[in-house]
């Protein structure tokens, strides 16, 4: 994620939006959830979270999930070094696995990602693969339709590549684009669609909500596949975003999207708090206000910049705080506080701004 590419603001914002007088009763002391109704219950379309496969079985994290979310991605089962970690070896176990939780629990699964755009997040045994355009064309084809064909109508929707442009809309370099030319992007929509001509199908990328010449050619690309006759659905915003973000930004650029009749997803969303703080720091009643407040906000930019028959649904990276990928030493250091719910599964402000978007409070 480059933040670099946020307008830069200097002081934080503790405008107070979501103000304590709205409160009605709340479900527990220290809970900003709204008693009486749960996320997946006030919008009229999926909301969805990404989970960590090895705590599905973990309390509360799982009645969490299962009372406030109606779509799952997953932060790394679906991923091609996942599923497909040696030449022609599916493993499909954890993934599988996803997909039925999600189905005894009545959730929509969104697929992430097919193709991982970066070569650092390829597996090496695609890095040195032998071979020219044709061998990695195949290569290409064979995993997008095991995988999908796998999941044909359990997975009901993919992001067919991710992080695949740079911000500024040349492509990022890597294998397939090595091996295959631009034209490797919308060849994978088109193997996902044969596979699966009922998923829906998109780009998934960070900081498009900028409005900037990424996704100005990601929309060219759209129209791109349109004239070839590729179905290419929609775009994902990971939205992983900052409290200093303009969300009237956000909202021009989920106009732009939709103007061309292209599905919009949310399909990563946190907050994060950490902008020029100490490595780390506690969650103070203002900021937490601050970060309700900016969730509102962006959660309006959807309503308000997608027409209704667009908005595919809008997905948090993760469920409460401490399982942020922001929080965990393996990915980096960075300690925060950027999702709904509070370490000990608590609605923060955070969810309370979110809910009241939906209700039009
Ligand atoms: O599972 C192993 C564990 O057994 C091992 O002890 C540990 C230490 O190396 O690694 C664990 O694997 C980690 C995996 O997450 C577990 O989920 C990998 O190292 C780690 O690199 C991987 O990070 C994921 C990252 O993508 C790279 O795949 C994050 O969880 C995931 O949140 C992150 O998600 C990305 C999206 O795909 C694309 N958009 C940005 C987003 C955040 O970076």
């Amino acid at each position: 994620m480059e933040e670099d590419l946020a307008p830069q603001e200097t002081t934080e914002k503790t405008q107070t939006v979501v103000s304590a007088s709205d409160l009605d009763e709340t479900a527990e002391k220290g809970s900003y959830h709204l008693k009486g109704y749960t996320l997946k219950g006030v919008f009229d379309f999926p909301i969805g979270a990404a989970v960590v496969y090895e705590r599905l079985k973990n309390e509360p994290y799982s009645s969490t999930l299962k009372r406030e979310f109606s779509r799952l991605s997953s932060e790394s089962n679906f991923k091609f070094h996942m599923l497909q970690p040696k030449e022609n070896e599916f493993v499909f176990t954890k993934a599988d696995e996803i997909v039925n939780f999600a189905q005894q629990n009545k959730m929509q699964v969104h697929g992430h990602t097919l193709i991982w755009a970066l070569d650092g997040m390829t597996p090496d045994w695609v890095l040195n693969y032998k071979g020219g355009a044709k061998e990695f064309d195949q290569l290409l084809k064979n995993h997008i339709y095991t995988v999908v064909k796998h999941f044909k109508g359990k997975v009901t929707s993919w992001d067919v590549v991710n992080e695949a442009l740079t911000p500024n809309g040349t492509y990022v370099d890597n294998i397939w684009l090595r091996k295959l030319g631009e034209g490797y992007l919308l060849k994978a929509f088109q193997y996902a669609s044969e596979a699966d001509p009922k998923a829906k199908l998109f780009a998934n990328d960070y900081s498009q909500e900028y409005g900037g010449k990424k996704l100005k050619k990601y929309l060219k690309i759209a129209d791109e596949a349109r004239a070839k006759g590729i179905r290419f659905d929609g775009l994902g915003f990971q939205m992983h975003t900052v409290l200093r973000v303009d969300a009237n930004m956000v909202q021009k650029s989920f106009e732009m999207t939709a103007a061309k009749g292209l599905l919009v997803h949310i399909s990563e969303m946190d907050v994060a708090l950490r902008y020029q703080k100490p490595s780390t720091f506690d969650l103070t009643d203002s900021l937490s206000r601050a970060q309700g407040a900016k969730y509102k906000e962006l959660v309006y930019a959807y309503l308000n910049g997608v027409p209704k028959h667009l908005r595919f649904g809008i997905t948090t990276w993760g469920v409460a705080d401490k399982d942020s990928y922001f929080n965990r030493n393996y990915v980096n250091s960075n300690h925060d506080y950027p999702l709904l719910f509070s370490k000990d599964y608590k609605a923060k402000w955070a969810y309370r701004g979110f809910i009241e978007a939906g209700l039009g409070r």
